[in-house]
């Protein structure tokens, strides 16, 4: 009988482009390498990789990764430490979305990819609208838990049981240890770090004020169009997942002023203070809860 869990050999295009472009990966850098974390960087946070240390950089189009041509959008992905600890990250400065024409399994590869690398931890972060009451542009927000509206599943199509089960629960999509965890750096920071559910959105064009009172009434706090393709193929893996918006812009008709990518670039960029603060701590916290469980202190 196969196993429904994971085997170690592709079986699938989808399995056998994971499993090349995770060998890539792993060439790139080194067979020492061990690489627990990978930083997947929305529009305007990718300068948060500039902040690992011993860095090094390989263009997305080396890996087979999609490019990007959104602007805010640099396309390669980054190895490095994680600022004051060792904790190894490889860190993604720019995504593909379905809105740019790429099925849902393409805009997964390099997360599925980065899992296979090695990577146990998926932290993915992104621009959102703001449509709960009291969250305003340029505040953090951690998911929660999220509404996969994109009228598709990455998952869709031939299961590969080398990358998880046909039927995979979703019911703690975002890992509550490391939510809590989040919200530990983010109090000892004295940050603000409501949580909140994110509604995934094919786009490209923002939403009506209508749908916004739709995705209300569904329970929705945020809306964006990344990450819930993400999150779903890195549970499929069995990686435990981080969310964090950063509220670019009140969603429509919440604010009368009409929506701009150049509001939501511009205001990405005036959270980066917030931002680094935070995946800072968490990253550390995360590198001290590592030493921990190896045996050692969490002093460094
Ligand atoms: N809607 C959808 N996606 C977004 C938004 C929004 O208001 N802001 C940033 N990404």
């Amino acid at each position: 009988m196969r196993s429904e869990n994971h085997a170690t050999t592709a079986t699938t295009p989808v399995g056998e482009a994971v499993h090349a472009a995770a060998g890539r990966i792993r060439q790139f850098i080194g067979a020492s390498a061990r690489p627990r974390v990978a930083l997947i960087l929305g529009s305007g946070l990718g300068d948060y990789a500039e902040r690992l240390t011993d860095a090094r950089s390989l263009a997305y189009d080396e890996i087979g990764f999609p490019a990007s041509g959104v602007i805010g959008h640099k396309g390669r992905l980054v190895y490095g430490r994680a600022p004051g600890s060792s904790l190894e990250v490889l860190a993604m400065q720019g995504r593909v979305h379905a809105y740019e024409g790429h099925s849902l399994q393409t805009v997964v590869l390099p997360v599925r990819a980065l899992v296979r690398a090695g990577c146990e931890i998926i932290l993915l972060t992104n621009a959102a609208g703001a449509i709960a009451p009291g969250l305003l542009p340029g505040q953090l927000v951690l998911l929660r838990d999220h509404l996969n509206l994109l009228g598709d599943s990455p998952l869709r199509g031939h299961n590969d049981a080398s990358l998880g089960a046909r039927f995979p629960d979703m019911t703690s999509v975002y890992d509550r240890g490391l939510r809590a965890l989040a919200e530990r750096v983010a109090s000892a920071s004295k940050l603000l770090l409501p949580s909140g559910v994110y509604a995934g959105c094919l786009g490209p064009q923002y939403e009506t004020p209508a749908e916004i009172r739709m995705l209300r009434s569904l329970g929705a706090d945020l809306v964006g169009m990344s990450t819930v393709p993400e999150a779903i193929a890195a549970r499929h893996m069995g990686a435990k997942v981080l969310g964090i918006s950063c509220v670019t812009n009140l969603a429509a008709g919440i604010s009368a002023q009409p929506l701009s990518h150049d509001e939501v670039t511009e205001t990405a960029a005036h959270a980066r203070a917030d931002f680094i603060r935070l995946l800072d701590g968490i990253l550390s916290e995360i590198a001290a809860e590592q030493r921990v469980a190896e045996g050692g202190t969490d002093h460094v």
